[in-house]
């Protein structure tokens, strides 16, 4: 496995990779099992998989975790050296958005130019509490693919909304890349695996449980034959409400391409959740189908 931390690094090595079939994980670090099978499915479809890791300060609220944000390079390398890994391309800050002294003052960065993808699909959801993370995603992603040259990427439906967001971007700017969505990967509690899930104590793991149990609830009750949002948002909320120290930041039914919100199931729907346990927010999603 090598590792990268320059651009100029990694293209020397990729201008000897012709003809070899690139597959990209991008990450923040912080490996776990949810990353893990991404890099399989990569593994499975590709000659090179590369794994990006980058802390990306675009995405993260002036309020939010980018300096408490899970960083060891040294446990998400030997994990990568387990699972097959090729490249680990690790740049830094100052390496993907340039030196402040040339910058941008309200962002310190000397990165000037960013992707932006309609409000549409990014002020909804995440977006209404998190604005300019999307921006923040679509640039990073942009300058990864443009650097590493994929030809499919892997991202984890966990994001839902991260998908949606970079799949209207790579069709609206004709990438040649094939954009692969993964299932989500739980722990045993039904818990999505999370590099956040290290801020919770033990109490706030088991109260966090109730997000998945508030969206199998809604999915049984699809399966019973209910479609109407109402019926399938109430489902979800009866047993939000049995843990009130989760606080409740979203519940949305919506289209999983165009993420608009639906008032019926009629053949698939995405079930999308966020809350708070104690300081740290969450997200969970389930696809309602009804075919
Ligand atoms: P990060 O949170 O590190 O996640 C990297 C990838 O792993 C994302 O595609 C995410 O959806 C996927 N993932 C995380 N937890 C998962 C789980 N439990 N099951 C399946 N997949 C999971 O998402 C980002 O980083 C960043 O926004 C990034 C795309 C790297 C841009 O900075």
């Amino acid at each position: 496995m090598r590792l990268f931390t320059t651009v100029a690094a990694w293209r020397s090595y990729s201008q000897a990779c012709h003809n070899r079939q690139i597959g990209l994980v991008p990450t923040m670090g912080g490996l776990h099992s949810g990353h893990l099978s991404l890099i399989r499915q990569a593994r499975n479809g590709s000659d090179l998989v590369v794994v990006s890791i980058f802390v990306n300060p675009l995405q993260f609220g002036p309020r939010e975790d980018f300096q408490k944000y899970p960083r060891n390079l040294e446990a998400d390398l030997a994990l990568g050296r387990e699972n097959g890994v090729d490249v680990v391309f690790a740049p830094s800050v100052e390496e993907i958005y340039g030196s402040e002294e040339t910058g941008n003052t309200e962002t310190g960065l000397s990165q000037q130019t960013c992707v932006i993808v309609p409000d549409s699909l990014t002020s909804r959801l995440c977006g209404a509490s998190r604005p300019g993370h999307f921006q923040g995603v679509t640039t990073i992603v942009a300058k990864l693919f443009n650097l590493i040259q994929p030809n499919r990427a892997y991202f984890g439906q966990k994001d839902a909304q991260q998908v949606a967001v970079i799949r209207r971007m790579v069709a609206d700017l004709n990438w040649p890349i094939e954009i692969v969505a993964c299932p989500i990967i739980r722990e045993a509690s039904g818990l999505a695996y999370s590099s956040r899930n290290q801020y919770l104590t033990r109490e706030q793991k088991q109260q966090a449980t109730v997000l998945y149990k508030a969206l199998q609830a809604a999915g049984r009750r699809c399966g019973e034959g209910v479609r109407s949002r109402a019926g399938l948002l109430q489902a979800a909320q009866e047993i939000l409400a049995r843990v009130p120290g989760v606080k409740l930041e979203y519940l949305e039914l919506v289209a999983p391409d165009t993420l608009v919100q639906l008032e019926t199931v009629e053949e698939i729907g995405l079930l999308a959740i966020a809350a708070s346990v104690g300081n740290t927010r969450l997200i969970d999603n389930i696809m309602l189908n009804t075919r």
